[in-house]
């Protein structure tokens, strides 16, 4: 199940070009992000960070890291595994436009 996901992850990163992030874009992946982070970007639950109004940059880059493995968490990590980069970029931009 692992291998598939990366294998899955690996395959949607090499084929998707790079975009600027698009908040409405962002927004309709997030559906999946909403059980833990709230749906409008603030946590019900204390150990979920809220993401609302989090600069975007520091969004893209925490959820590279969690694919890339250079951050870890057992919980977050597959969740950052099913995002292609244009998803990373697009949820980011959408959850920093949050207030
Ligand atoms: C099953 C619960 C769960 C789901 C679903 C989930 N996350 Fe998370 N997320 C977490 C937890 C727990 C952490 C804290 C990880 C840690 O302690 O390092 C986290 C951390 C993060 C962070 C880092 C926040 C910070 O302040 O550093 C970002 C960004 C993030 N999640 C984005 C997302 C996005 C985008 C989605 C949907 C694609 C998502 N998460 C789905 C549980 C979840």
């Amino acid at each position: 199940m692992k291998k598939l996901t990366l294998a899955i992850a690996a395959t949607v990163m090499m084929t998707s070009p790079v975009f600027a992030g698009d908040a409405a874009a962002g927004k309709a992946k997030a559906g999946m992000c909403a059980a833990c982070h709230g749906a409008a970007g603030i946590s019900a639950i204390p150990m979920y960070p809220n993401l609302a109004g989090q600069k975007e940059a520091y969004l893209a880059k925490q959820l590279k890291d969690f694919k890339s493995g250079a951050r870890k968490d057992p919980v977050m990590a597959p969740m950052a595994m099913a995002l292609n980069d244009e998803d990373v970029a697009n949820i980011a931009a959408y959850y920093a436009s949050l207030k």
